[in-house]
C-alpha cells in the first residue's frame, strides 16, 4: 500500500511554475530519492507535502487521506514529518528538550493538566522522557543530552534534527539536504544513520540530497525534476546514465 500518493502537483508563483505535474507514489518502507539542480523545486514540493503552501492544482494523500487544506500540524499526525534545507532547532533549549518538544505534538494531555501537574501529565511527562531518551541512543547523542543543541557540532545538529522528526512517529519521513554542509565523514556516517532509520522505525523517506555518492548509495528509486517537471525516474544505475538527467545537471 502506498503512504504518500501525489497527483498533477502543480504551484505557480506569480509567473513561475514552480512545481508543474508533479507525480509521485511512496510505498510503505520505502527510500525514494527526490534530486535536480538548484530551483528546480524539490523544497517547494517538501513545502506543498507539509501544508506550507497550497497547491495551485492537484492531489496530495497521505495514507488515503487528502491532505490539501490542512494545516501544517495536521498533517504532522497524519503521518509525516520533515527536517529542512538550513537546521532548524531550538538553539538554545537542550538536546533532550528538542526531542521532548516533538513529542509533545502528539501526547495526551492538555495544557490545563500541564498546569496542575496532573497524575496523567506526570505519566505522560515520564514516557517522553523515555521515548526521548531511546531516540538519542539510537542517534548516539545521550551523551549530549543536557547539552545546549546550539553548542553541538553540525554533524550531529543535522542528527539531531532528524530524531526531533522521527519524535512525532511518522510513517513517511521527508530530509531536505541533510548532508549540506557536511564533511566527507560526517556524510558517510548519515548514509548509515538513513539505513538504520529505515529498518529501525520502519519508515517510507523521501531524500532531497546534492551528494550523488549519497543518493546513489542508499535509494532504491529516484525521481529527477528539472524546472518543476518530473525529468527522469529510475534506479540509480538508470539515472547515472540517464541522457536527460547528464544535460540537466552539466548543461548543454
Ligand atoms: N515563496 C516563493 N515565492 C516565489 N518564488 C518561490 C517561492 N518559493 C520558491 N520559489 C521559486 O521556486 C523555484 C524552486 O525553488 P526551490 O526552493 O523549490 O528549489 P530547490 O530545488 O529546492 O533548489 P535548491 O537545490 O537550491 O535548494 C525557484 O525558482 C525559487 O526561486
Ligand atoms: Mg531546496
Amino acid at each position: 500500500m502506498s503512504i504518500l500518493e501525489v497527483k498533477d502537483l502543480s504551484i505557480q508563483f506569480g509567473g513561475l511554475k514552480a512545481v508543474d505535474h508533479f507525480n509521485l507514489s511512496v510505498d510503505h518502507n520505502e527510500l525514494v530519492g527526490l534530486i535536480g539542480p538548484n530551483g528546480a523545486g524539490k523544497t517547494t514540493i517538501f513545502n506543498l507535502l507539509t501544508g506550507v503552501y497550497t497547491p495551485t492544482e492537484g492531489s496530495i494523500y497521505l495514507n488515503d487521506v487528502s491532505t490539501i487544506g490542512k494545516r501544517p500540524s495536521d498533517i504532522v499526525l497524519l503521518g509525516s514529518s520533515r527536517t529542512f534545507q538550513n537546521i532548524r532547532l531550538f538553539k538554545n533549549m537542550t538536546v533532550l528538550d528538542n526531542i521532548k518538544v516533538a513529542y509533545h505534538n502528539r501526547m495526551d494531555y492538555n495544557f490545563v493538566s500541564s498546569i496542575f501537574k496532573t497524575k496523567k501529565y506526570k505519566i505522560e511527562e515520564a514516557r517522553a522522557n523515555e521515548i526521548a531518551k531511546e531516540l538519542l541512543e539510537v542517534f548516539d547523542l545521550l551523551e549530549f543530552k543536557d547539552h545546549l543543541a546550539k553548542n553541538l557540532p553540525y554533524g550531529k545538529q543535522r542528527k539531531l534534527e532528524i530524531a526531533r522528526a522521527l519524535a512525532t512517529n511518522p510513517q513517511i519521513l521527508l530530509l531536505d539536504e541533510p548532508a549540506a554542509g557536511m564533511n566527507p565523514q560526517e556524510t558517510e556516517e548519515l548514509m548509515a544513520t538513513i539505513k538504520l532509520i529505515k529498518n529501525q522505525f520502519n519508515v517510507s523517506i523521501l531524500l532531497i540530497e546534492h551528494d550523488m555518492k549519497l543518493v546513489m548509495g542508499i535509494c532504491e528509486r529516484i525521481v529527477v525534476i528539472d524546472y518543476g517537471k518530473i525529468i527522469a525516474k529510475g534506479n540509480p544505475k538508470e539515472i547515472r546514465t540517464n541522457k536527460d538527467v547528464i544535460k540537466a545537471y552539466l548543461g548543454e
